[in-house]
């Protein structure tokens, strides 16, 4: 398990969201008041990006921007419907200029029991 590299701070506007791959996976980061979070780009209802969602920085939340499911940042848990699955968090953090997320070898726990998988809903 290390951290990995996945863009510059520049490229992550304060209140917004990107997409990343690093290590074969889909990683989304946001910046919410100088903070980073790390999360699984895809939408446990229909593997959508969540990157393309809207970050509510009071809520530490994202909004999927297909059917308005939103999830912690913190936690990856589902904060409402049609989303129930919680998604794949990882730890994160700013250094030298640039966002790095820390991955491990295994799939997260979140990867593992299929919470990246559409629902069918
Ligand atoms: S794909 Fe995200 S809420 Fe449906």
């Amino acid at each position: 398990m290390a951290f990995v590299r996945v863009a510059a701070l520049s490229q992550l506007p304060e209140g917004g969201a990107l997409g990343v791959e690093a290590a074969g996976r889909r990683i989304a980061v946001a910046r919410v008041d100088g903070e980073v979070y790390a999360f699984a780009d895809n939408c446990s209802h229909r593997d959508f990006p969540l990157s393309h969602g809207e970050v509510d920085a009071a809520a530490r939340t994202i909004t999927c921007e297909w059917h308005g499911a939103a999830f912690c940042l913190l936690t990856g848990e589902p904060t409402c419907a049609p989303a129930f699955r919680p998604i794949a968090i990882y730890p994160a953090k700013v250094e030298d200029g640039a966002v790095w997320v820390e991955i491990a070898d295994e799939p997260a726990p979140a990867e593992k029991a299929g919470g990246l998988r559409s629902l069918g809903i």
